[in-house]
């Protein structure tokens, strides 16, 4: 669908790329000719990612170290990304912490954590992109990784739940108010994608990953490839008029949790026939 060199010559920062989805986004994005920028704590698995990656595709993917939750760090990469390749076009914030917890267990610290990585890691990084592209007057784009629950909220995982809340509406409030430097923002909320770090903290067995797979109406969870994509469309000028909106990709999860009558499911095809009398009995014919 997409050409060979789509983003040749765009510069891309993906926070938290080293692993997981930001990953798989970064991989598709130097197939496709980009210069990436992978940005994590953990500069050992960010090296490893980076030679990876670029030895398979011949683009150059650069790591480099950097806490979302200090701003002067996220400063760095763009300085260093521009210094490497002239400019950056393009910011994902991808990175985030999570786990399952009932809410009233959770210390202070814990929630301040997450609140930390998912929100304020995000504007940081936003705020720093943005300040440079006014500056600079280059149209750039964000794309935010946010979730379903950013929209309809979510026990047991609370500082998540609010903080990927806050992301969304980050993205829509800057899509207008930056609308009128070209800069355009936009989110993707993923259903379950299978990755080591979510699923060590938030689908700790076999029996948690059944009862999810039995709420997607497609009933498997997401291949990586597949958000890749999305990711690619909404940093190309393909999507150059979509501004300030999320795109969800869940095979149907969220929907199918809200719509009153899908418990109808578990219905077996030939109690219909009982049900539907039942049903055509009691109408009022006098
Ligand atoms: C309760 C917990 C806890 C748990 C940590 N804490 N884990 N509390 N239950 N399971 C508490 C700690 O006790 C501490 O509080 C505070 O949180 C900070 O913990 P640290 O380990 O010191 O923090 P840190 O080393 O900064 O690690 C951050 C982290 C960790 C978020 C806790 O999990 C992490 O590094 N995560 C990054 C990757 C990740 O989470 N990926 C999943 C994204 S998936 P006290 O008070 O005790 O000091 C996602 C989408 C989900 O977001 C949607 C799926 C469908
Ligand atoms: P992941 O592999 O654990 O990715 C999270 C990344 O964030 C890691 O690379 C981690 O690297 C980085 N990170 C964490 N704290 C950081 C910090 N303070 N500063 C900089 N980087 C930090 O999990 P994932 O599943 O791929 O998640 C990626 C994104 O998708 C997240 O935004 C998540 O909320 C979203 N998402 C995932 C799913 C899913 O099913 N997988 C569903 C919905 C949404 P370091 O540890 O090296 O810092």
């Amino acid at each position: 669908m997409f050409k060979e060199d789509l983003l040749k010559g765009k510069t891309i920062i993906v926070t938290g790329g080293g692993t997981g989805l930001g990953k798989s986004m970064t991989e598709r994005f130097s197939e496709l000719g980009a210069n990436v920028v992978i940005t994590s704590r953990k500069l050992d698995i960010l090296e490893k990612t980076a030679e990876e990656i670029s030895k398979k595709t011949g683009f150059p993917v650069l790591a480099l170290q950097a806490d979302v939750r200090k701003p002067f760090e996220n400063e760095k990469v763009i300085e260093t990304a521009i210094e490497k390749f002239g400019k950056v076009d393009i910011l994902v914030n991808n990175a985030a912490g999570n786990f399952i917890s009932p809410t009233e267990r959770l210390s202070y610290k814990a929630f301040d954590t997450i609140v930390d990585i998912v929100l304020k890691g995000t504007y940081n990084f936003t705020l720093a992109m943005g300040k440079y592209w006014i500056k600079n007057k280059i149209p750039g784009i964000v794309l935010n990784i946010v979730t379903t629950y950013a929209s309809t909220g979510s026990g047991y995982v609370v500082p998540s739940a609010i903080s990927k809340a806050g992301v969304l509406n980050l993205t829509r409030s800057l899509a207008s108010e930056w609308g009128k430097y070209g800069i355009r923002l936009n989110a993707i909320a993923p259903g379950p994608f299978p990755t080591e770090g979510a699923w060590k903290r938030l689908v700790p067995d076999d029996a948690s990953e059944q009862k999810l797979l039995n709420r997607i109406p497609l009933k498997r969870v997401g291949n990586h490839i597949e958000l890749a994509n999305l990711a690619t469309y909404l940093i190309s000028d393909f999507s150059g008029y979509i501004n300030g909106d999320v795109i969800t990709i869940d095979g149907g999860e969220w929907i199918a949790g809200a719509g009153e009558f899908n418990w109808l499911d578990s219905v077996k095809q030939e109690e219909w026939d009982d049900i539907e009398k039942s049903v055509r009995g009691k109408n009022d014919k006098s």
